[in-house]
């Protein structure tokens, strides 16, 4: 008789182990800083999801915001399916991607032409490679605990995953003779932004300037509106590019986005995340006289085997569709104050050490830091904090983001009942701290 009986997650993450690189396909999945097996999936649907030893949760990861009308919405379903009937991708063009970047230049003001890629990733890589092509210069600026995934000239004081257990991004195998083109800024510090503007040395070099409007990496973390103004007149001024991270932020906090929210309209936009309405897709977009220097009108190279994938795109319009019915965002954000207002007053009352964070559809609860404006407040993060709340919440299947420097994602699928009783969950651990 074995001592020690594996539940079936814990054999299907033992033998993952065997052989994909450190078991998981994503650095965070594996819950290394939680102490604590990580979760295997087995199924979704609308806000709940099971793992393979049935163990059932409210999931407020929701694929990393990807699923804005919770898991395996019927309509998006019933798209995929017929598309998938008719094949599942042709490496040629098909008329839904017209369909789809017809609905969103309609949308946003902005955006004359967009391109289909199928990561976020893929998006942001492109556009500073655009926006160095267009302005035949080499310098780009972004901010730190800004994630903009994993292209290399990124990592640089990059957020999300790349942070695991300190404070500093996990850099190895990126050569600095390419981040030495990368700029990275405090977040919100209009100083320092005007520092870097008004030095001559790098304000003529600068290609463009990329950042999440909405910091979702790093926790949430908005831009205040001062900072984000002058970074839109200071790019104009020296000829750079604005280039608008709304992987997570676009479609989320409005159907517009974050630029819609703010009313400023940046050069470049890079969607991702719920545009493929939990499928592989991410896009990008601009005005035309930018766009057009994309191959093949252009010579900045771009390409992809699986961009624009029908199936992907069948699932973002439709979902894109239910969002655009009336009052779908201020349904959302009401729901998002279900937890967050209740919560912001109780840890107000008990003068804990720890702040909230929201926008519509997405907040964090930072442990430690009393507010958090930009990453360097994060140093006073308390991580055993964390994953006790984590693990509270847990044990009450009650899934939250298993990282410290994450966002929790609301979907259209919460409902009241689930909304309430994690609200009163998390209100019973600030009770016990
Ligand atoms: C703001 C932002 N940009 C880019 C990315 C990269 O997207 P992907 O993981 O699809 O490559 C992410 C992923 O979380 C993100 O949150």
């Amino acid at each position: 008789m074995p001592l020690f009986t594996p539940t079936k997650n814990q054999e299907i993450f033992s033998k993952s182990c065997e052989v994909l690189a450190g078991g998981v396909n994503s650095p965070v999945r594996r819950f290394t800083e939680l102490g604590i097996d990580p979760l295997v999936a087995q199924r979704g649907k609308g806000e709940m999801i099971w793992d393979e030893d049935g163990n059932r949760y409210i999931d407020f990861c929701m694929s990393w915001g990807a699923l804005l009308h919770g898991h395996a919405p019927a309509r998006v379903i019933e798209q995929v399916k017929r598309q998938l009937e008719k094949g599942s991708s042709f490496g040629i063009s098909t008329s839904i991607e017209e369909r789809i970047a017809r609905e969103i230049v309609t949308l946003i003001p902005g955006i004359d032409q967009l391109r289909f890629v199928s990561s976020g990733t893929e998006a942001t890589m492109t556009t500073i490679r655009l926006a160095r092509g267009y302005t035949q210069r080499d310098l780009i600026v972004k901010f730190n605990g800004h994630y903009h995934g994993h292209a290399d000239p990124f990592l640089v004081k990059s957020g999300s995953g790349t942070l695991r257990s300190s404070d500093q991004t996990q850099m190895e195998g990126v050569l600095q003779d390419t981040i030495k083109h990368t700029l990275s800024l405090p977040f919100n510090h209009i100083e320092k932004l005007k520092e870097l503007f008004y030095n001559p040395d790098y304000s003529k070099r600068i290609a463009g300037v990329i950042l999440e409007p909405i910091a979702a990496n790093m926790g949430v973390v908005s831009s205040t509106k001062p900072f984000l103004t002058l970074l839109r007149k200071e790019t104009e001024r020296i000829g750079a590019l604005l280039i608008f991270d709304e992987v997570i932020s676009g479609f989320r906090v409005n159907l517009r986005g974050a630029q819609a929210l703010y009313a400023i309209q940046p050069d470049l936009t890079c969607f991702g995340k719920i545009i493929g309405g939990g499928f592989p897709a991410a896009a990008f977009g601009g005005k035309k006289k930018v766009m057009d220097f994309l191959s093949p009108l252009g010579s900045v190279y771009q390409a992809g085997t699986l961009s624009g994938n029908p199936v992907a795109m069948e699932a973002g319009l439709e979902t894109l569709k239910l969002a655009a019915r009336d009052h779908f965002y201020e349904e959302l954000e009401m729901k998002t104050k279900r937890i967050t207002t209740s919560v912001k007053s109780a840890l107000k009352r008990k003068g804990l050490s720890a702040c909230l964070n929201e926008s519509v559809g997405m907040f964090t609860l930072f442990w430690g830091p009393k507010q958090v404006n930009r990453f360097e407040d994060l140093k006073k993060l308390d991580k055993n904090r964390f994953k006790q709340f984590f693990k509270f919440l847990y044990e009450k299947g009650i899934y939250f983001p298993p990282s410290p420097y994450e966002a929790c994602f609301i979907s259209m699928a919460h409902t009241e009942k689930t909304l309430e009783k994690t609200k009163e969950e998390i209100l019973e651990f600030i009770r016990q701290v």
